[in-house]
C-alpha cells in the first residue's frame, strides 16, 4: 500500500443537502474523535431528495469540487439521497476516498423478527429501492415497506418540531407502516433522526426504530483504517459547519445534535460548475 501519512492529518469532509447530516456528524465525533471535521449543508438549496437526479447531481458535483478545495481525506455522504446517486461514480473524479451512508442491514435484519421492515425515507431514496436490495441481497425472505416522507424534511429544517403540521405528517407516515405490522423500522434520511422521538412514540414502543448514523460512522473508520489514513494524533479534532445559507438557523438546529462549543460556524459559495 503506499505511504498515505502526509494524508492523515487532513479534515474528513461531510455532506448534506441541509442539517440532516448533523446527525451523522454528532456520530463521526463520538466514532472518531481526533479527526477534524469539515461539515458541509446546502441549506440554500435544501430539499434535494423531492427534485430530478440531474438537478441533485450538479448540486452534490459543486459540493464534492468544494470539498476538494479543502483538501479533505475523506468524504461521507450523510445524505441518504446523495448515496443513491452511486459511490462508485461521484467517487470518480476525485483525490478523495468516499463513504455512503449504511443502510442498517444488519440491525433491521436483527430487529425484525417477523422479516417486516418498514423504510422512511425522501421520494427519490424510495424510488432508487437501495435499501429493499441490500435487505433482500442478505435474506430473500425479508418484506420491506418503504415510505416516501417528502413532508419532513422542510418541517426540521422549518424548525416545526411541534405542531398540527407535524403530528398529521407523523400520523401519515407511520400509519402504513403499522397496518403492515413491521417490527423494525429504518429512518432512512438523516434529517429524520430530529423526529425520532414522534416517530418512535407514533410507532409504538414494539417496533424498534433504527438510525443508521453509528453504524455509518463505523463504515468511515473502517475506510480510513484500510487505506491507512486515520489520524494519529491523541488531541481532539476541530468540528466546523459549513452552510450555504441562514447560519443563525443552522446554529439553532446544529444544538439539537452537538454541543455548541465543539464546533465553528461558517457560511460559503460553492464553485459553480
Ligand atoms: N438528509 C437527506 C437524506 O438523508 C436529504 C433530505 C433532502 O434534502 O430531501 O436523504
Amino acid at each position: 500500500m503506499p505511504d498515505k501519512k502526509h494524508l492523515q492529518d487532513r479534515p474528513i469532509g461531510v455532506l448534506d443537502s441541509g442539517v440532516g447530516g448533523l446527525s451523522v456528524l454528532k456520530a463521526l465525533v463520538q466514532e472518531l474523535p481526533h479527526e477534524d471535521l469539515l461539515y458541509l449543508g446546502d441549506t440554500a438549496r435544501t430539499p434535494y431528495g423531492t427534485r430530478a437526479e440531474e438537478e441533485i447531481r450538479k448540486f452534490v458535483e459543486e459540493m464534492l469540487c468544494y470539498l476538494e478545495e479543502q483538501k479533505v481525506k475523506q468524504v461521507v455522504l450523510a445524505c441518504n439521497t446523495i448515496t443513491a446517486l452511486g459511490c462508485d461514480r461521484l467517487q470518480k473524479a476525485h483525490p478523495f476516498v468516499l463513504v455512503g451512508m449504511s443502510k442498517g442491514e444488519q440491525q433491521l435484519l436483527a430487529a425484525a423478527k417477523n422479516k417486516k421492515i418498514g423504510i422512511m425515507a425522501t421520494p427519490f431514496t424510495v424510488a432508487s429501492a437501495m435499501h429493499k436490495k441490500a435487505l433482500e441481497a442478505i435474506d430473500p425472505a425479508v418484506q420491506v415497506y418503504p415510505v416516501p416522507c417528502p413532508k419532513f424534511v422542510p418541517l426540521v429544517e422549518g424548525e416545526r418540531f411541534t405542531g398540527p403540521e407535524l403530528d398529521s405528517a407523523v400520523d401519515e407516515y407511520t400509519r402504513p407502516l403499522k397496518e403492515a405490522g413491521v417490527d423494525a423500522v429504518c429512518l432512512s434520511c438523516t434529517h429524520y433522526p430530529f423526529l425520532q422521538k414522534e416517530l418512535q412514540a407514533a410507532l409504538g414502543s414494539a417496533v424498534t426504530v433504527i438510525d443508521p448514523a453509528e453504524a455509518t460512522a463505523l463504515l468511515c473508520r473502517q475506510q480510513l483504517e484500510g487505506e491507512g489514513l486515520l489520524n494519529e494524533k491523541k488531541t481532539k479534532g476541530s468540528v466546523t459547519v459549513c452552510c450555504t445559507a441562514d447560519i443563525e438557523r443552522v446554529k439553532r438546529l446544529a444544538a439539537h445534535m452537538l454541543s455548541e462549543r465543539e464546533c465553528d460556524f461558517r457560511m460559503v459559495t460553492l464553485p459553480s460548475k
